[in-house]
């Protein structure tokens, strides 16, 4: 065991066993303890001495104190916390499964659902802390856990702020920024003010990162991932990954936006746009139309018998689903275009395009009022031979013709 490990086991005595290590980051170490008093395993996260010793902990306390009254399905919220022998330390569930981080090492890249999924969850526990008055601040995989089931715990909330402080003292030393380069937005990395935005461009570099692979700028040095935010042009995920929705691209970019103001305003803003409807799969609806009958009989005052069954074939046409059915009036127009079959075709064709016309209305019997289509034309080319029966209306005496 660590001399952290002995030394808190040994202050904790009586309320928590610490177990063993279960990793570590830059700036504490994460125990598997027990909890004596509710009988229970729990995490127990300490902060670097060194660390504990600038931050203090009355400013340690005050932020934890705001962590922990965050209560959502999606948060991993704090228990308890204390200062023992000069270590800050505070608890909270033990997660059983394993950290984001860990399936990107595995997986590289996640399926798209899931990946969509993942960020809906954090950015629903990003939305209930920012309600709050609490801004995450390092938002990363490493901080993103799923349990065995798969479910988001976003962990460490205000932990960044409450180490703010200190970290400004530690980067002057080492020249490091504060928070995660990959991760972090550009007003964070140039030290200035930041709100709930600053977290929406975390949560976009963690989805980019979750369907393309890496995340959205990539270097060789902390400095240069940060410089990076401000030259190149915001990247697309569906030049890296072209499955990827096009809604989810936009949002993702929005979100990148160099400027907070030009981001989602709020995470609930970008929920929607992650959920914004895709164009539906599968082929387009055919729209079909269908031109007025012509009268070939000698007698003009037949004339009508096309019009009512033009109709009547719309009605009937138009209640099938899969078809969108062009109107009478605009079927009328192109007709007096006096443009072919082949050229309305191609004048509908944002769409496959099937035309019903008649070009011989006959009577099949003078009594049942049924009549035969002799063409029926698809994209504007005529199949020969193909038949459909319709009911006329009744003519003038009652009877079809
Ligand atoms: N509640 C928890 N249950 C189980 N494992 C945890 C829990 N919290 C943290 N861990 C593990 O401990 C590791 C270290 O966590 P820690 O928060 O100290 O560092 P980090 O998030 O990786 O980096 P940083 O120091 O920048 O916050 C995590 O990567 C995770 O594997
Ligand atoms: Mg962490």
């Amino acid at each position: 065991m660590t001399d952290t490990a002995a030394q808190l086991g040994e202050a904790l005595r009586g309320r928590y066993v610490v177990e063993r290590e279960l990793g570590r980051g830059g700036m504490a170490t994460v125990f598997l303890a027990h909890d004596l008093k509710h009988d229970r395993p729990v995490a127990l996260k300490v902060l670097l001495p060194e660390l504990a010793a600038t931050v203090g902990p009355e400013r340690f306390e005050r932020e934890i104190k705001l962590a922990a009254r965050l209560q959502h399905p999606h948060i991993l919220t704090v228990l308890d916390s204390g200062e023992a022998n000069g270590l800050l330390w505070f608890t909270m569930p033990y997660v059983e499964g394993h950290s984001l981080r860990d399936r990107l090492h595995r997986e590289h890249q996640l399926p798209v659902d899931e990946a969509l999924r993942i960020a809906r969850e954090a950015a629903a526990a990003l939305d209930y802390a920012h309600e709050h008055g609490v801004v995450h601040r390092d938002v990363k995989p490493e901080n993103i856990l799923l349990t065995r089931r798969g479910e988001v715990l976003v962990a460490d909330f205000g932990i960044a702020r409450a180490l703010g402080g200190a970290e400004t003292e530690t980067l002057t030393q080492t020249g490091m920024a504060v928070g995660t380069p990959g991760y972090m937005s550009p007003e964070q990395a140039a030290g200035g003010s930041v709100d709930g935005r600053s977290d929406i461009y975390s949560l976009a570099c963690v989805l980019y990162e979750m369907l393309a692979g890496e995340t959205p700028y990539t270097g060789p040095t902390p400095q240069a991932i940060i410089a990076k935010r401000f030259s190149d042009p915001v990247p697309s995920v569906r030049r890296v990954r072209a499955t990827v929705p096009e809604a989810a691209d936009q949002a993702i970019q929005r979100a990148l936006a160099l400027v907070p103001a030009d981001r989602f305003g709020t995470v609930l803003e970008l929920l929607a746009a992650l959920e914004a409807p895709e164009a539906p799969a599968g082929p387009p609806k055919k729209a079909i139309v269908v031109l007025p009958f012509a009268n070939l009989s000698p007698d003009p005052d037949n004339a009508y018998f096309g019009d009512g069954l033009m109709e009547e074939v719309i009605a009937d046409l138009s209640r099938v689903r899969a078809l969108t059915v062009i109107s009478r009036t605009s079927s009328v127009k192109l007709t007096e275009t006096g443009w072919d079959l082949r050229r309305i075709g191609r004048e509908l064709d944002s769409q496959p395009l099937v035309a019903i016309t008649c070009s011989a209305c006959r009577t099949k019997s003078s009594t049942d009022g049924w009549y035969r289509f002799v063409t029926v034309s698809t994209r504007g080319r005529t199949v020969p031979r193909r038949h459909a029966s319709l009911r006329a209306s009744p003519g003038k005496d009652g009877a079809a013709r």
